[in-house]
């Protein structure tokens, strides 16, 4: 409950003392916002130092009743730290501290329990260089901000290691071969090559990999629209894998026409497509069926769309896994690779305008469905 118990007169002086302030007193904003609608903490002091408005959410994150705090000293109601131990109150001293400060910068200071939090706070001076008025401090809870840097901090460490394995073999077998070269067979020496040309590409394949995804964060990932046949892309890709070895009958390709004109960035497209059908063929097992439909676009106002359904009859993405195959670096088996497909794929069909949802096929295998809008500029419109 936030509370004051002064009046000021419009030039902004104390027209009266202040009274004890009465719990249940509202504050005003004057926009007719009560400070216990505020997303932040607010704690207000007036010129003698006590809280006169501690609100709803400086109640939560502190864990003391605005009861408790009103009429308080600020260093009573409010025994902030600094993280070497220090009293912030008395290092800052606002009702002492030099007369030009107007304010404290956002700092991360500690409450008596231990928690952190984002301090910063205003002096308001009824005259330039006068006495301190009022000392206003907000306040913010850091969790949710430790939350995105420890998820960096993890990034970080789970990129290190996926560069470091192949890495480390390029190292070993072309150190190898420096110093030993003449004890190898040619065979032996093509074999290592091999394996050395395969991690490189591994870690070429990663670091671009990476920067999608840093794109796909920042919002940068770029969608060159061009009209895209997706049937005959899909085509393509069926037909690389039948080139690659794999038998024919695995894969089933059917296309419900008419479908609208789609644009959208056929590299892009080609990615999403690439990485759903390896998912299907390592992953998965049996018959990949690739349904291509005409369907309502996710977009509102626009019509149509594309949809593109990939099916196998494999083992399936466990239910309670469902809601995680599209953060990065998850895999569900030891057969997986870096866990950064489905990532991306789910950025650029994003980056399109469009949605992707994954499911149990009728079949019983993994289904991944995206439907893209059709996207066509504004002037074919
Ligand atoms: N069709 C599928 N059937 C069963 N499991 C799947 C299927 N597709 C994806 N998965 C599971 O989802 C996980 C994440 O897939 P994702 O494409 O993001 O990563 P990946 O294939 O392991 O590695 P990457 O694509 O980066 O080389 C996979 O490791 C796998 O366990
Ligand atoms: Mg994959």
């Amino acid at each position: 409950m936030s509370v004051v118990g002064t009046s000021t007169a419009p030039d902004g002086r104390d027209v009266r003392r202040t009274p004890a302030p009465r719990h249940g007193d509202r504050i005003e904003t004057g926009l007719g916002i009560d400070p216990d609608q505020l997303p932040d903490g607010l704690v207000v002091a007036d010129e003698h130092g006590r809280v006169i408005c501690f609100n709803a959410a400086a109640a939560r994150i502190t864990a003391l009743s605005a009861a408790d705090a009103l009429g308080q000293p600020l260093e009573k109601a409010l025994p902030l730290e600094d993280l070497e131990g220090r009293r912030w109150w008395q290092l800052t001293d606002p009702y002492g501290g030099l007369a030009i400060r107007v304010r404290q910068p956002e700092r991360n200071l500690l409450l008596p329990c231990g928690r952190e939090v984002l301090v910063c706070a205003r002096y308001v001076r009824t005259e330039p260089l006068g006495p301190v008025h009022r000392v206003i401090v907000s306040l913010r809870d850091t969790e949710a901000r430790r939350r995105t840097e420890r998820s960096h901090a993890e990034l970080i460490a789970t990129v290190a290691h996926e560069l470091r394995s192949p890495l480390t073999s390029v190292k070993g077998f072309t150190a190898t071969l420096l110093a030993k070269w003449a004890r190898f067979t040619d065979d032996q020496k093509r074999l290592m090559l091999e394996t050395v040309d395969a991690d490189a590409d591994r870690v070429t394949r990663l670091i671009a990999e990476l920067l999608d995804i840093s794109r796909i964060d920042s919002g940068r990932l770029e969608v060159r629209r061009q009209p895209v046949d997706i049937g005959a892309a899909v085509g393509r890709h069926i037909q690389a894998y039948v080139a690659a070895g794999q038998p024919a009958d695995r894969f089933l390709l059917r296309i419900e026409q008419p479908l609208p004109a789609l644009w959208a960035d056929p590299d892009k497209v080609d990615q999403v497509l690439s990485n759903l059908l390896e998912n299907a063929v390592r992953h998965g097992e049996g018959t990949v069926t690739i349904d291509v439909t005409p369907s309502a676009s996710p977009r509102e106002g626009e019509e149509t769309g594309t949809s593109v359904t990939v099916s196998d009859e494999g083992p399936g993405i466990p239910e309670e896994s469902m809601n995680r195959v599209f953060t990065r670096f998850w895999r569900g088996s030891k057969r997986g690779g870096t866990g950064l497909g489905l990532y991306i794929v789910k950025g650029i069909v994003e980056a399109h305008g469009g949605t992707i949802t994954v499911g149990r096929a009728s079949v019983g295998g993994a289904e991944f469905r995206f439907t893209l809008p059709v996207g066509a500029p504004a002037y074919l419109a």
